[in-house]
């Protein structure tokens, strides 16, 4: 059977009526009123979330001034400590030692993930490997907490401490490791670092299902560092980011935790990095803000904000993705999100040289970056790196 369509109704019921006949054009006008009329009825729950960003794109454009979280977040010192000074469970003082350490780099992990810690140490986290062949000394912690359940963590202790005794990397500390608990992760990784490893020129933070391209990182590193690199907060820049108003939504923020309508700059807590200067500044905030705030990357951005301190953004860094494979992006990577059983893979792939084999100079270039833009510039193809990471020649951010 054919159907008359909309206009084909119309007309009839029109017919019908004894109405007037209507032109095809108007006719035509008419179905694009309802249309629009249908649209508009719908829009509330697209219009709701773009409403939003624009009111905090523009509050964040046009004031962009924080300062009433300096003065609504502050609690006094005794408050604050109360977060900041947790029992360590497992530790270990001496690890940074009297070495000149490049890099501090913790790893966010779970007790009970096991195989990811493995996964890291034999490749991108291996600090004999990084010695050996790029001449920088990096330690690289698992920071942990207590798991949520009671029993598992009796099952996990031991485990934990035998795991420990054989590879010496574990900082632990007595909370429940929990998503809303993120905060007082992020506490132990800057306390640790403040108490432990003062020297260290860097601190880097990452989740256990992230790939860093350590190589190119260091190269990074050693190319803005040169021994008294001040001021540094580089990583994905997230800006005007609304808070989450959606009960469901695990990123959920009440009016009462944080009553205005956009967050300050910050870089995803997936992977980012402080100089040594920042990682100082940003705690000696953090010990006098309500640390109840439990979005450890906001958190880390709010604190800054009361510092004065902005962040870098960087087009390598990812925020969500996975980098697409290719040897043009891995020559260039900084961490790629997402990665749990193919870590292996993908250390074998960017350490194997593939880059190498394309041809040096323009060609390469050329080459580089039409591969690119075909992998980071169409829409709908990934959200790993911005298209602008397409341009960048080596070294570049
Ligand atoms: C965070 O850890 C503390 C200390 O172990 C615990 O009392 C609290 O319930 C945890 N909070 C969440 C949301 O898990
Ligand atoms: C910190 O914030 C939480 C949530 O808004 C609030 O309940 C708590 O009283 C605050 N703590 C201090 C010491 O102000
Ligand atoms: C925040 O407040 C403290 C003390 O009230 C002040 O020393 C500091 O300069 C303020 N920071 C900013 C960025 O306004």
């Amino acid at each position: 059977m054919k159907w008359p369509g909309i206009s084909g109704i119309a007309t009839r019921a029109m017919i019908f009526l004894k109405m007037p006949r209507f032109k095809k054009s108007q006719l035509r006008l008419i179905t694009i009123c309802f249309s629009t009329l249908m649209l508009m009825a719908y829009w509330e729950e697209i219009d709701n979330n773009i409403v939003t960003h624009v009111m905090s794109f523009s509050y964040r454009y046009l004031l962009n001034s924080f300062t009433f979280i300096n003065a609504s977040l502050r609690v006094n010192p005794e408050d604050a400590v109360k977060y900041s000074n947790r029992r360590y469970l497992i530790n270990h003082e001496r690890k940074c030692g009297e070495k000149d350490i490049l890099l501090l780099l913790f790893v966010k992990s779970s007790s009970e993930n096991f195989e990811r810690r493995q996964a890291i140490r034999s490749t991108w986290g291996n600090e004999v490997y990084i010695e050996r062949t790029l001449g920088v000394t990096v330690r690289v912690l698992f920071a942990l907490g207590l798991h949520p359940e009671l029993e598992q963590r009796r099952r996990l202790k031991m485990q934990l401490f035998l795991e420990d005794q054989r590879y010496q990397d574990l900082i632990q500390q007595d909370f429940i490791d929990t998503f809303h608990n993120l905060t007082l992760k992020l506490l132990l990784q800057l306390g640790w670092k403040e108490t432990y490893c003062h020297h260290a020129r860097f601190l880097m933070s990452a989740d256990d299902d992230v790939f860093v391209h350590i190589p190119n990182l260091i190269h990074f590193l050693q190319g803005i560092g040169h021994g008294n690199a001040r001021d540094l907060w580089i990583g994905r820049v997230h800006r005007g980011s609304p808070p989450n108003r959606d009960k469901q939504s695990k990123y959920y923020v009440s009016q009462d935790l944080y009553p205005w309508l956009s967050y300050p700059d910050y870089t995803p807590g997936s992977g980012y990095i402080l100089s040594s200067d920042v990682a100082t500044k940003i705690y000696q905030a953090a010990l006098t803000i309500n640390a109840s705030f439990h979005i450890d990357d906001v958190f880390l951005g709010i604190c800054a904000k009361v510092m004065d301190i902005a962040p870098k953004d960087h087009a390598f860094f990812s925020g969500e993705g996975k980098a697409p494979h290719h040897p043009c992006i891995y020559n260039q990577m900084i961490t790629s999100h997402g990665h749990v059983s193919d870590i292996r893979e993908m250390w074998r792939r960017v350490t194997e040289g593939e880059v190498g084999q394309i041809s040096s100079g323009m060609i390469r270039r050329l080459y580089c970056t039409v591969a690119k833009v075909r992998l980071l510039c169409l829409p709908f193809l990934s959200n790993s790196y911005p298209c602008k990471a397409a341009f960048l020649e080596y070294g570049n951010f």
